[in-house]
């Protein structure tokens, strides 16, 4: 990706993200912990509500597990728990006013827009991260029983892995731009562009790819993305995939009944 020049300091932590996947034992210091989080929570979100929460995590064996070995780890939920609550203790039932959908959507929002905070607070202390959903790929069940996350308006959305890296800084993943930045009115890509950004993919100087290249080649796909398409993306175990709309349903963040008037 083309290096740009004469950025602000904002801008340079911003043109410098990307994801760290290895981490050094190097401990994350308390106090520029509590300056992420506090960054995290300065987000924007809907009505000031903060209809999310965030759990930090250390434990050395859940890392290993779930976050990539990192030091920390923050995992941003969709909860509504508190907002009822503080609703309840003053005499309100809000439940059925968060509609469903929309209401997982808002929450979903706020707990992004802190995640992208809490990662871009972090690269600004030189310190890595790396979003996961890794624990979608687990069974969910056990994800809300070792959390112990309230069974009902709470959905584990997005994790943020924290730490100091290790690695040889690795060039950045390149972007593609061209049907993913519209101006002024959307515009899907001809025939002849999808063309050219399938070469783009192709080509390892864009740095765009995921996978190794070694492999594809020998596996025998022409284009990164023949082989992203056909190869990548891995099934997951019957029960795991059960087992997560089982925890989406029961939290009950889905019940569309008052617009659609279902019980
Ligand atoms: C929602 C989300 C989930 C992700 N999950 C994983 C993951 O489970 N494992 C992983 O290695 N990277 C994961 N990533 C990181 C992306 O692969 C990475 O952001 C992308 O390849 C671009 O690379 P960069 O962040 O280094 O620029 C995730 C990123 C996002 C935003």
């Amino acid at each position: 990706m083309k290096k740009e020049t004469n950025l602000n300091e904002t801008l340079n932590v911003l043109f410098s993200l990307k994801s760290v996947r290895n981490y050094s034992r190097k401990e994350i210091k308390k106090k520029n912990l509590d300056l992420i989080l506090k960054a995290a929570i300065r987000a924007a979100n809907s009505g000031n509500r903060q209809v999310y929460s965030v759990i930090v995590v250390d434990d050395k064996e859940l890392m290993k597990k779930y976050f990539y070995g990192g030091n920390k780890a923050l995992i941003f939920l969709v909860d509504y728990n508190r907002w009822f609550d503080l609703a309840r203790h003053l005499g309100y039932a809000i439940e059925e006013s968060v509609d469903g959908m929309r209401g997982f959507t808002i929450s979903s929002m706020d707990a992004m827009l802190a995640a992208q905070s809490a990662a871009i607070a972090a690269k600004s202390l030189g310190i890595g991260s790396l979003f996961t959903t890794s624990l979608h790929r687990e069974d969910m069940i056990k994800v809300y029983e070792f959390l112990r996350l309230p069974e009902k308006y709470c959905f584990p959305y997005l994790s943020l892995t924290l730490g100091y890296p290790e690695e040889v800084s690795k060039p950045l993943k390149g972007r593609v731009t061209k049907g993913v930045i519209h101006y002024g009115k959307y515009q899907s890509l001809s025939q002849e562009e999808l063309q050219e950004q399938i070469a783009e993919y192709d080509n390892e100087a864009n740095n765009l790819g995921l996978v190794n290249e070694q492999q594809r080649k020998e596996e025998g796909f022409d284009h990164y993305l023949s082989y992203y398409f056909a190869k990548w993306s891995k099934s997951q175990p019957k029960q795991e995939i059960e087992n997560f709309y089982a925890t989406l349903q029961r939290s009950e963040l889905f019940k569309v009944k008052k617009f659609l008037n279902l019980n």
